[in-house]
């Protein structure tokens, strides 16, 4: 196995993008699943924010890792164990280089985000959090970014603010700015909401939190696989993403921490791999990124989404940025001619979503009916339930884009919700 993880699919791949050109019908054939048949129809797939699909390579990666490489990491002398770990730590070498980190010893792999904020709120949060703090989110989080922080404060007697977001779902910068205070311990922003689309303009708000030394974490689940993020450039303390949104597997995710607070911050969960050495009076901890890694990790997991950043790489995020913007403009005019239909979410910077609502007719059902014609959208609270009551719906219906998607597809998805109007007329 001359390199675990990087298979023929990539290898591919890397013919078809070397010339720079973004071909969305070559992409597609690289995604088994989008040539599934669904209810007799062909997949018009759309709740990308909920997960993306995998390309084959990522397929192969996982695969030929459990056929030809399986072993525990960082503890064997044995060939496959030095094979293995020798894989692991590549894949944390290409998620460096994909956020621009400046070290792999700031690279921490998590399950997912929501590990990723537990961990800071749970290590960093418990350090630096004392009775009477603030932690400052945004009105437009994800519960991932909202729990974590209700649970720290509450167990430290700290306080959660929120900075409110506009009509349209842009964030209210100087509000914002305005509720950061001496007693601001931590602000805890997304990158891009889920339920509206809406882009932060997070090296701003950084510079804003950094003048008065508050650090920055940035929930970087939705923009990670839309544009190109770079940590250093953003200047964010920690960034947490999701590898089953980065065409990666389920089970692994990742927190890029800014290698002088992740020395300090105590570990977060404790076991093996964690520690330099154990008594019973007393443990000591590994080296970074080890420190918070403890017990045997995702491994496959992790080669994956090697494999699915080595694939996005060979596309290009602007690529994948610029298609996917034609795509949002496009079914933003297809939807907007449907009377009845009202965009929830319409900031000037957003990327990807469009989530909607159609008068007098409830999202579940929006979503079950299109879903007889192949098409998957979500729909519901998306996991932003204080985004819902801010514009006083209990739901939407959400179609979200991805690499893969088409013109035709948002054609198809405005033809169902015709339908579904004709269904309830
Ligand atoms: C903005 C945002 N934050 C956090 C999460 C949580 O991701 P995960 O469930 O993979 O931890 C999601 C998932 O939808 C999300 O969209």
């Amino acid at each position: 196995m001359s390199e675990p993880g990087v298979v023929p699919a990539v290898a591919r791949a890397l013919r078809t993008f070397a010339a720079g050109r973004f071909d969305v019908e070559r992409i597609r054939q690289d995604f088994p699943i989008l040539r599934r048949q669904i209810r007799g129809c062909a997949l018009t797939y759309l709740d990308n924010a909920a997960t993306t699909q995998k390309p084959q390579a990522v397929l192969d990666a996982l695969t030929n890792y459990y056929v030809s490489a399986n072993a525990n990491v960082h503890r064997g002398v044995h060939h496959l164990s030095e094979v293995a770990t020798e894989a692991h730590e590549a894949a944390r070498g290409k998620v460096r280089r994909f956020f621009n980190a400046s070290s792999v010893k700031e690279i921490v792999f998590t399950r997912n985000s929501t590990e990723g904020i537990n961990l800071v709120a749970q290590s960093f949060g418990r350090w630096r959090v004392q009775k009477g703090d603030e932690v400052l989110i945004t009105a437009m989080e994800h519960h991932s970014n909202i729990v974590p922080w209700q649970l720290l404060c509450e167990e430290r007697g700290a306080h959660l603010k929120v900075a409110p977001i506009d009509d349209s779902g842009a964030l209210m910068l100087d509000e914002f700015e305005a509720l950061l205070t001496p007693r601001t311990k931590l602000a805890s922003v997304t990158h891009m909401s889920n339920a509206l689309g809406t882009v932060n303009p997070i090296a701003d708000i950084v510079a804003r939190a950094h003048a008065r030394g508050i650090p920055v974490l940035v929930d970087g689940s939705q923009a990670a696989y839309h544009m190109p993020v770079d940590v250093r450039a953003l200047g964010c303390d920690f960034y947490v993403a999701t590898g089953h949104k980065l065409y990666g597997p389920t089970g692994i995710g990742v927190l890029y921490g800014r290698e002088s607070l992740l020395a300090e911050m105590p570990p977060f969960l404790g076991g093996g791999d964690m520690i330099r050495s154990v008594t019973f009076e007393k443990s000591t901890w590994n080296d970074l990124p080890y420190k918070f890694e403890a017990g045997t990790p995702d491994i496959a997991g992790a080669i994956g989404l090697g494999a699915a950043i080595d694939y996005i790489a060979q596309v290009g995020l602007q690529h994948v940025a610029e298609h996917e913007r034609d795509l949002l403009d496009y079914g933003t005019a297809l939807l907007g001619d449907i009377p009845g239909l009202r965009m929830i979410g319409t900031a000037k910077h957003k990327a990807s979503i469009l989530s909607f609502v159609l008068d007098g007719i409830h999202p579940h059902d929006i979503g079950t009916i299109v879903d007889q014609d192949g098409v998957a959208i979500r729909t519901g609270h998306h996991c932003a339930q204080p985004v819902m009551d801010r514009f006083c719906v209990p739901a939407t219906a959400r179609a979200s884009l991805a690499m893969y998607n088409t013109r035709a597809d948002l054609e198809t998805l405005a033809r169902a919700i015709r339908r579904v109007q004709a269904v309830f007329r």
